[in-house]
């Protein structure tokens, strides 16, 4: 929490800047619904993507091309923005050079990073992501940016890439550690968070650490899942080799280390909740019911553009 969230002072983008905002990521989960939230508060936004041709984004953006792993190709989208949005999925090497640049062009930067300094099990266990986010900060920090963080947990549409297809093809989950809990939070919540600190003054400095609003074990949310559907669905416990075995070849295997690694260590205990979302937004955050019951179909039919992914 921010002094400013904590006193609920009187932010609005009311005689805001006409600049756009730039979002990086736009076209991907948390970005599409950064583009959507801003686009609703009347803010104007400029999208990057590697495929203008491809981003599928409304008509009122400005889609603009440029690769995250060439500098040099953000210079034409950084031109005149007052913000930026920054997700990086991206090869990490030339992020030095890319926040170098953001500095040189705009004045506030919102990072989505993860809560790895939250001293909770789940999110103590090292790994390179972790690692890629705190050394983003710095380098953030060090540009003397107006910076807001904001760090998601686990995200309800992980269990889309997960599950959808056991579920739409049976009725078992096989998976490890049922009983870890976390507290899935909806990508349009995180998104909301986002766009308050690109549009709104009194987010300078905020380091907001977003949940969902409850804590549940995996199997609970995989019975939550069928409840919806009117299904019965089990969930199959995995040991974690049995996961390693069942993921090779498909998923990064450092990904598959810190999934096993993050829900090992929580493993006794409930996930971190936190009341961010609604302080900053004024409302409650989805529950993870919610989310399932807007992404049902995802469940139900088989969908061409389901992949097996690995978030
Ligand atoms: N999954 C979780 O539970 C979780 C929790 C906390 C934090 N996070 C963080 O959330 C982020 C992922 O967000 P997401 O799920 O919204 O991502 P996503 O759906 O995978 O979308 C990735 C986006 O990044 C863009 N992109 C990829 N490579 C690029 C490059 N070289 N240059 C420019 N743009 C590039 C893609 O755009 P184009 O393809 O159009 O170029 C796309 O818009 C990661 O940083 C992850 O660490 C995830």
């Amino acid at each position: 929490m921010t002094d400013q969230a904590q006193t609920g002072d009187t932010r609005s983008n009311e005689g805001a800047h006409l600049d756009p905002v730039l979002v990086i990521g736009a076209t991907g989960r948390i970005g599409r619904q950064v583009v959507a939230q801003l686009l609703d508060a009347g803010v104007p936004v400029r999208a990057l993507t590697r495929r203008p041709e491809a981003a599928g984004l409304p008509a009122a953006v400005e889609v603009v091309a440029g690769d995250l792993t060439v500098p040099a190709s953000l210079d034409v989208a950084l031109q005149g923005v007052g913000a930026v949005f920054l997700l990086w999925t991206a090869p990490p090497g030339t992020a030095p050079a890319v926040v170098e640049r953001l500095a040189s062009h705009t004045r506030r930067v919102v990072f989505l990073s993860s809560p790895h300094k939250t001293p909770h099990p789940f999110f103590q266990q090292p790994n390179p992501m972790a690692r890629f986010h705190a050394d983003v900060e710095r380098l953030i920090a060090a540009t003397g940016l107006a910076s807001t963080i904001i760090r998601p947990g686990m995200f309800a549409s992980n269990v889309r890439f997960w599950w959808a297809s056991a579920i739409r093809d049976g009725d078992v989950v096989r998976w490890p550690y049922g009983s870890a809990e976390t507290a899935p939070v909806d990508e349009r919540d995180v998104a909301a968070v986002a766009a308050h600190a690109l549009y709104e003054d009194g987010h300078t400095g905020g380091d907001y650490v977003l949940t969902g609003p409850e804590s549940l074990s995996q199997a609970d949310q995989v019975s939550l899942i069928g409840a919806v559907l009117g299904r019965t669905i089990r969930f199959e416990e995995l040991s974690p080799d049995e996961f390693r075995r069942e993921t090779a070849g498909r998923w990064p295997g450092p990904v598959v280390d810190m999934l096993l690694a993050a829900w090992g260590a929580t493993i006794g205990r409930p996930a971190l909740v936190t009341t961010t979302v609604s302080d900053i937004l004024g409302s409650p955050p989805r529950t993870f019911r919610q989310w399932v019951t807007d992404h049902a179909d995802a469940f139900r039919a088989p969908l061409a553009s389901d992949k097996s992914e690995t978030r």
